[in-house]
């Protein structure tokens, strides 16, 4: 609607100001009898060298169309009141034919690539990776939404001189089975025991040194020691990434790109942008730090390994945009790598977006996966499912698949709390208000779908025609944030910002509840379907909303 409108405007003032302008000019007025939207002309009046008033008066006199009921220049304003029956018929009508693919784009035939999770082998998954897992994921379905085809990557940090740290510390310490059967705690016990020891005994660090140097030379038991950390950690990652419902479509983790660093380093060279700078090699950046390529022994490091999986990414994807979903901390490392590809020539460079995130805090602290003794991340969302039980438990006692309804609330809680927030805020990881089915959370949205469900039961509603006929109550209210979904869902992927959904699901949730609270939806008349209608196309909204961010929708709860 605000396109539409704002294309009549441009037409009023003979295109002196462009739809878009005017678009972002358009709010949303306090009080209903001030219209439904209304575009303010004091930027105009600078422009025109006239006075907004007569502006307003003369825009208000020239733009009509059947949409539009009404439209008032009052002061310096035109506040338009639409054709309430009309749009919402419009809008009911498109979410009840189009259901879940409502605000769906048809494909485009691009790519979108994002690197997001990638935790590192043998530490803890942290409150960081669980972050980026669950904005990563959120972004990937917005991509898939709006026709991209989504190539999900994680990079795993599975290489790096804490291998041969942790191959001496095995070699001296470890416990095959207790490695098994608890991987990332036992292998996290005897790296931090290596950092006690080696304290002591200087000799450790050099041992390590040399079992990596052994594992970069291809050396066979440092390697199957190494590919068995790997897989066993990957294997606990999993549990976590089914818990989430994530999967992903590559592992390729920093080892990969072993062999591939060479060439890379090679084109460097060829370019001429690699220096030496205290016996390292690195290349010379404005405005920010050189990028470190090289150590003094010719080790590669992480930045190196990133500018060869940006490279080898695009030759194979071609991507139209490469997210990479990692906290602010690594800004400069991505400000560095973006700027080391343009420097060597390439343009598609700027498709490259770091999408960084906060903190997760507990209590205002920044909330740790292992301090102390280890808490793993599965025992913190087997926490929340838990939390989840115990008030199903209180609200619902009678209801059928109990178990499988807590996780997909208690998983549900710790998305939508993160994705709530704008992911640059730290956010704090509540459990208790986080599960509540009232206020912000995901429950709440996850509550009033159900409900929904049980209201269109109860209503006997079966979708049979999509014509809206009536509206009634706090109705329009509904609609007209129904209408934003598929902008809503646009600003989100060019944002790269998930919680614009959260936040609409919230308003839609809270805007259903007032309606329904302040009207009666079964008086068994025909008015009853009507208003079923506009239940129904809520829920489906409600529904594709969380599947966009990750979450279940039970049917019941
Ligand atoms: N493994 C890294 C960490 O835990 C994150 C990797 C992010 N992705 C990348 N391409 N650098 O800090």
């Amino acid at each position: 609607m605000k396109t539409k409108l704002a294309f009549l405007i441009s037409k009023a003032l003979n295109e002196s100001l462009s739809v878009e302008e005017i678009e972002s000019l358009l709010e949303i007025p306090k009080y209903a009898h001030l219209g439904d939207i209304s575009f303010p002309c004091f930027t105009l009046a600078k422009k025109l060298k006239k006075s907004p008033q007569l502006i307003a008066k003369e825009i208000a006199e020239k733009i009509q169309g059947d949409f539009i009921q009404e439209v008032r220049a009052e002061q310096a304003y035109v506040n338009v009141f639409f054709h309430q029956l009309q749009v919402a018929n419009n809008v009911i009508e498109k979410v009840l034919l189009e259901k879940h693919h409502f605000g769906t784009k048809e494909k485009n035939g691009q790519k979108v690539v994002l690197d997001f999770s990638s935790p590192n082998i043998a530490k803890p998954f942290s409150m960081g990776h669980l972050r980026s897992t669950v904005i990563g994921n959120a972004l990937a379905n917005i991509s898939e939404k709006l026709g991209y085809e989504a190539i999900r990557i994680n990079h795993l940090g599975d290489w790096g001189t804490q291998f041969g740290k942790l191959i001496v510390a095995y070699q001296l310490w470890g416990n095959l089975q207790a490695i098994e059967q608890n991987p990332i705690e036992e292998l996290l016990k005897i790296y931090v025991k290596f950092h006690e020891e080696a304290e002591k005994e200087e000799s450790l660090n050099d041992k390590a040194r040399e079992a990596f140097k052994a594992l970069e030379d291809g050396n066979e038991e440092a390697h199957a020691l190494w590919k068995w950390f790997r897989d066993a950690s990957l294997k606990e990652f999993e549990d976590i990434y089914q818990m989430l419902g994530v999967s992903f479509n590559s592992y390729h983790g920093e080892a990969f790109y072993n062999d591939k660093m060479g060439s890379v380093v090679e084109e460097l060279i060829n370019k001429g942008l690699l220096e030496e700078s205290d016996g390292a090699m690195v290349v010379q950046l404005e405005e920010m730090p050189p990028c470190l390529m090289m150590k003094k022994d010719g080790a590669t490091l992480y930045a190196t390994r990133d500018l060869a999986a940006a490279m080898y990414r695009y030759n194979l994807y071609e991507p139209a945009k490469i997210f990479y979903v990692v906290g602010h901390e690594q800004s400069l490392h991505f400000k560095q790598l973006f700027a080391v590809l343009k420097k060597m020539g390439y343009q598609w460079s700027e498709n490259l977006m770091h999408v960084p995130f906060g903190m997760m805090l507990k209590d205002g602290k920044k909330m740790s996966t292992r301090k102390g003794k280890v808490v793993l991340l599965a025992d913190v969302l087997a926490e929340t499912m838990q939390a989840a039980r115990k008030n199903i438990e209180e609200k619902n006692p009678q209801l059928k698949n109990k178990e499988k309804v807590a996780n997909e609330v208690g998983i549900g809680a710790v998305i939508f709390n993160d994705l709530k927030n704008e992911r640059m805020n730290d956010i704090e990881f509540s459990i208790e208000k986080m599960v509540t089915f009232e206020g912000e959370t995901g429950p709440y949205v996850q509550y009033t779908n159900a409900r929904i469900q049980t209201l269109l039961n109860k209503g006997k509603f079966s979708f049979t025609e999509s014509h809206l006929n009536y509206l009634d109550g706090e109705a329009w209210e509904v609609i007209k944030l129904i209408e934003t979904f598929p902008h809503v869902i646009e600003t989100a992927f060019v944002q790269a910002n998930p919680s614009t959904i959260a936040k609409f699901s919230l308003q839609l949730a809270r805007s259903f509840n007032k309606y329904y609270a302040n009207t009666k939806f079964l008086t068994n008349d025909e008015l009853q379907r009507e208003r079923l209608k506009v239940a129904y196309a809520v829920s489906i909204l409600l529904q594709e909303s969380l599947r966009l961010l990750g979450i279940k929708a039970p049917k019941e709860m």
